[in-house]
C-alpha cells in the first residue's frame, strides 16, 4: 500500500501525523540534508532543513542594512518580520521554501554574502529563540524530517527519532570541495579543510545551542559509507524506531517517476 501522509496538493497533514518526526544533526557536510531529503521522499513526508530560517534571517538584515554585529537591532528587526514557510514551489522538491514580508527569500538564501554572515546571525540567541518557536510551529504538522544542528537537542527533544550524521572532518571537507568544484574550478582541498575545521569550532563553541549530540540519538558515522549506505542505514532506524512505517510499506517512487 502507498501511503502518503501529506494531502499533496494542499500540504495538509492527515490524522496520525503529529507524532511522525524525525530529528537529524550533525556537522557540516556530514550529509543530514542529502539524507534527510532521501528519508522525505522515501516516506512521502516533507523536509524541513532549518538552516533556511537562518539563512532567510541573514537575508532580511542585510537587505535591510542591518550591521550583523548589532545583536539587538537584528533581533529586534527578526522580532518584527514575518516568516512563511510553504511547500517549495518546485514540485520536485520535498522542501520548504521560505518567505520573510511577503518576499521569496529561496532564490537568496546560497548567496555568498548570506553564506558568510549566516553564522554571526545563528549564534544570537534572542534569534535563535524567535526561529525555534517557528521551527516547533512547523513541526507540529509531523510527517517531517526535520535537519539542523540542534534539533534533537532544542527543537524537538520529545522526536520519537534523533539521528546525529557525522563523518571525519577529513572526508567532510573533501565531499565539500567536491560539491565546490562542481560550481568552480580551481577548489584547494586543504583551505576547505581549515574553513571546515573553523566553522566546526564555531558550532561546537557557540554559547547558544551548541552543536552536541542529544544523549538519546543514535550516532551513524558516514566518513566509510557511501551515500546510498547511509540513506539506507537512516532509514533502518527510523524504520525500528517507528513500527507504523514498516507496516504501511509507503515508499513513494522518486521525484519525476
Ligand atoms: O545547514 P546550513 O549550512 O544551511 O546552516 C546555516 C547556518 O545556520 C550555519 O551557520 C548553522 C546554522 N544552523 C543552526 O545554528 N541551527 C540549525 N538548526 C540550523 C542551522
Amino acid at each position: 500500500m502507498v501511503h502518503h501522509y501529506h494531502d499533496r496538493m494542499t500540504d495538509a497533514p492527515m490524522s496520525g501525523c503529529q507524532d511522525l518526526l524525525v530529528a537529524i544533526d550533525g556537522p557540516v557536510a556530514s550529509g543530514k540534508t542529502a539524507v534527510g531529503e532521501a528519508l522525505s521522499r522515501r516516506f512521502g513526508w516533507r523536509l524541513f532543513d532549518t538552516g533556511i530560517m537562518y539563512r532567510a534571517a541573514t537575508w532580511q538584515a542585510q537587505r535591510r542594512a542591518v550591521h550583523l554585529d548589532e545583536h539587538e537591532t537584528v533581533a529586534d528587526l527578526i522580532r518584527a518580520s514575518e516568516f512563511r514557510l510553504v511547500p517549495c514551489s518546485d514540485r520536485n522538491s520535498t522542501g520548504l521554501d521560505v518567505y520573510v514580508d511577503g518576499h521569496d527569500a529561496t532564490p537568496h538564501l546560497r548567496e555568498s554574502a548570506v553564506e558568510s554572515g549566516v553564522p554571526t546571525v545563528a549564534a544570537i540567541a534572542e534569534v535563535r529563540a524567535l526561529m525555534v518557536e517557528i521551527q516547533q510551529r512547523e513541526a507540529a504538522r509531523g510527517c517531517m524530517i526535520v535537519v539542523g544542528r540542534d534539533i534533537g537537542t532544542v527543537v524537538l527533544p520529545h522526536a520519537p527519532v534523533k539521528i546525529f550524521l557525522d563523518a571525519s572532518e577529513q572526508v567532510r571537507a573533501q565531499r565539500r570541495a567536491a560539491e565546490q568544484a562542481e560550481q568552480s574550478d580551481g577548489v584547494d582541498e586543504e583551505s576547505v579543510l581549515v574553513a571546515t575545521r573553523r566553522r566546526d569550532a564555531r558550532d561546537r563553541s557557540r554559547r547558544t545551542s551548541p552543536l552536541v549530540v542529544a544523549s538519546d540519538a543514535i550516532t551513524l558515522d558516514t566518513s566509510e559509507l557511501t551515500l546510498d549506505e547511509s540513506i539506507d542505514l537512516a532509514e533502518q532506524i527510523v524504520r525500528q524506531r517507528i513500527p507504523e512505517l514498516s507496516l504501511s510499506g509507503d515508499a513513494v517512487p522518486p521525484a519525476g517517476s
